[in-house]
């Protein structure tokens, strides 16, 4: 074979001239004299067409019987056609098939319904599904359009440790891991250090994997997931709202531009995203409180909801679902945030803190803060958490020197996916999803 080698998804530029197609065989029809090989390279799929007698005899019998992922390397004309999913069709003239799946162990996953258990079992292969592949693709846009939109912007991407000595987010949630003669823990956000990047370089970053031993299984929850935080000097609240704002909506903007096609596969209803655009309503927490006793006046919430409280799941599905953007809850009560918020100074009692609960249901996506000021109230904070102050000496430093007004905030990738492609659940958003309950494959 020696005609030039296209990917799928680049095929169209090859109209009428023969090509060679490297991947795997996804599906196939046969009718009597008449062979639709699908063969799916990564990029994308595409129908061949191989007729008895148009081709030789070998490359008939290949195909013929030819078993699901069985791995092929095809060649053949390209040859545009309006009724085909991708706009061409390739008319088959030869075949190397490189590994053949047996017959006797097909492929696990056929193109029948499998329960989930069975799928996440095989995720090491399910991730050849188009569907899968897809949300693949959309995770690797919002990964690379978060990005775009900090480097844009005049941030400095700086990578916080992934081994660290404290907690940020709680002591119940951590992770040990023996570190020599010492406790370390895998870190639950990368936040505290990017406070320190950001007192030298102003506006910064981070992107990484974080860590939380969630014992509940949740539709939301992983044990290790990748969160965007940016941290900003000199920035309020308000600032911070404005950034979240304009980073979901050129999130959401750069996946309707660029993966248009592969969320259709996975059959998202894409009118929900199109006016992801600022401004996103901002309400207090005393106006979400609100929201959910008027609700449960109405019947449509259960419990009625004390102030003070902390939203559940569906607490967070039923304020968010009063509008059709994220909507960004700000100023919760200082007691249920992390020790680190900044009091607001009208109303001590509550944290200058945003949580963005993105609509249809999704929940949290994005939780942020501006951070303690005060050197004197944050070791307070730190004791009464239960902190240990030697592992914080150094936290505590960024108040001493220099200290400035700043913030930021942190954005689950896996959320943003799930709710980006109308997921019901975080575990297919990340290629081998990590639960309670899984760390096989
Ligand atoms: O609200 P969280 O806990 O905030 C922080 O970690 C801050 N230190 C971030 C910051 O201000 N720089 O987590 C931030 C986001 C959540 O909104 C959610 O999207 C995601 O991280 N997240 C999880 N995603 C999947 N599985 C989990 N167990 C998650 N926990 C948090
Ligand atoms: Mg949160």
């Amino acid at each position: 074979m020696n005609s030039p080698i296209t990917t799928i998804s680049e095929i169209g530029e090859h109209d009428g001239q023969t090509v060679t197609v490297r991947g795997w065989l996804y599906n196939l029809r046969e009718s009597g004299k008449l062979l639709f090989p699908i063969f799916r390279d990564g990029s994308g799929v595409i129908q061949g067409v191989v007729p008895k007698n148009a081709v030789p005899p070998e490359v008939f019998d290949a195909i013929k019987g030819l078993t699901q992922e069985s791995s092929v390397i095809v060649e053949g004309k390209v040859r545009a056609d309006k009724r085909a999913p991708g706009g061409f069709e390739l008319d088959v003239s030869n075949v190397q098939v490189l590994q053949r799946v047996p017959e006797d162990d097909p492929f696990p996953i056929s193109l029948k319904e499998h329960g989930v258990d069975f799928l996440m079992d095989h995720r090491h292969l399910w991730v050849r599904t188009p569907r899968q592949a897809a949300i693949l693709r959309v995770r690797a846009e919002i990964i690379k359009a978060a990005r775009d939109y900090f480097d844009d912007r005049g941030f400095t991407l700086t990578d916080p440790p992934i081994l660290t000595p404290a907690a940020c987010e709680g002591t119940t949630t951590l992770f040990p891991v023996d570190y020599f003669d010492e406790k370390a823990y895998l870190t639950q956000s990368g936040q505290l250090y990017i406070e320190a990047t950001a007192m030298a370089l102003g506006k910064v970053y981070s992107f990484g994997p974080t860590f939380r031993a969630e014992k509940s299984k949740t539709r939301r929850h992983l044990t290790e997931f990748w969160m965007v935080e940016p941290e900003v000097a000199y920035a309020t609240l308000d600032d911070l709202m404005d950034l979240a704002e304009g980073l979901i909506s050129f999130l959401v903007q750069r996946c309707l531009e660029k993966r248009r096609a592969d969320l259709q596969t996975i059959g998202r209803d894409v009118s929900k995203l199109e006016n992801v655009k600022p401004p996103f309503p901002r309400i207090t927490y005393d106006d979400a409180v609100k929201i959910l006793q008027e609700g449960h006046a109405k019947g449509a919430v259960e419990a009625k909801f004390e102030w003070g409280g902390d939203f559940g799941s569906p607490d967070e599905t039923y304020i968010s679902s009063q509008f059709d953007k994220p909507v960004m809850v700000n100023r919760y009560p200082a007691q249920i945030k992390a020790f680190y918020m900044e009091p607001d100074p009208q109303r001590p009692e509550l944290a200058l803190c945003v949580d963005v609960l993105a609509p249809e249901g999704y929940g949290e996506i994005i939780g942020g803060s501006q951070r303690m000021a005060s050197h004197e109230l944050l070791l307070k904070r730190i004791h009464e958490h239960g902190l240990p102050e030697e592992a914080f000496k150094w936290y505590l430093d960024l108040r001493k020197y220099g200290g400035v007004p700043h913030g930021g905030f942190g954005m689950g990738i896996e959320r943003a996916v799930a709710w980006i492609c109308g997921l019901e659940h975080v575990r297919e958003t990340i290629p081998f999803a990590r639960t309670l309950h899984r760390l096989y494959p």
